[in-house]
């Protein structure tokens, strides 16, 4: 255990994968992280993969329970993936390192470092150039929507709403990047300003911002004044 907010901490479920879980759940009814069920045929023609553009080093500042980081590493992206709440990142790390010592797994797995640390931190450092900066903050659902799948409730109740998404997006418009790519619910306006590209898929929308395009220019001209 690691402490706990909103009742969540962490655990073993029966098969000694760690999971993040309510108190008082039985154990194995938490969100545990295991790769081994991601289907990832065609995963090259994912919306998600097809914002991130071309391959090479990404920034996962939102990691959560890894599943972008996954698809994007099985995508061939050489992924960083930053993760600032402890109860989260523990989870993370966990799965990450048993499909590390998973031989189907690990060529993927070997493509994801995972840190605790606030991404925010990461990108002011400003020591790295990314392909790709990728950010899925943590986003209020909708009234009335469906109730969310298990390990998303039990990550928002871990870690709350991020109401510092906005300052994440600042930080990393001034650091050394090609694209940044926001995920966003379909109802969400964009995090700051219009995005150059959006790719669209069931449930959410990713909003591209490439070096080239003419979105942020204004917003990356004053954060290098
Ligand atoms: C919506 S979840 C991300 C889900 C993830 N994309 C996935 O596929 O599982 C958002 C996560 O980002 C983390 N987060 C938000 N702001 C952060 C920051 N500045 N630095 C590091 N992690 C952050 C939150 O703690 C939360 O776990």
């Amino acid at each position: 255990m690691s402490g706990s907010k909103e009742n969540v901490v962490v655990g073993f479920d029966p098969d000694g994968r760690m999971e993040l879980i309510h108190v008082g759940e039985q154990p194995g009814h938490g969100a545990a992280v295991d790769f081994r069920r991601v289907t990832l045929r065609g995963v090259s023609s994912q919306p998600l993969v097809r914002a991130c553009g071309e391959r090479g080093r990404l920034l996962d500042t939102t990691a959560g329970l890894g599943g972008d980081s996954w698809i994007l590493a099985a995508a061939g992206f050489s992924v960083t993936a930053i993760e600032r709440s402890s109860l989260v990142c523990q989870v993370l790390r966990n799965g990450v390192d048993r499909a590390k010592s998973d031989s189907r797994l690990n060529a993927i797995a070997s493509r994801i470092e995972v840190r605790q640390e606030n991404a925010v931190d990461v990108l002011q450092a400003n020591s790295d150039s990314w392909a790709t900066i990728y950010l899925d903050p943590m986003y209020p659902p909708k009234l009335g929507s469906a109730l969310a799948p298990k390990p998303i409730r039990l990550v928002r109740d871990a870690v709350g709403d991020d109401i510092d998404s906005l300052n994440l997006f600042l930080a990393a418009v001034a650091a050394q990047w090609n694209r940044i790519v926001v995920k966003r619910p379909h109802h969400a306006e964009p995090l700051c300003a219009e995005p150059d590209i959006v790719f669209k898929s069931k449930l959410v929308r990713y909003d591209v911002y490439v070096r080239e395009g003419s979105s942020l220019r204004t917003i990356r001209a004053k954060a290098k004044s």
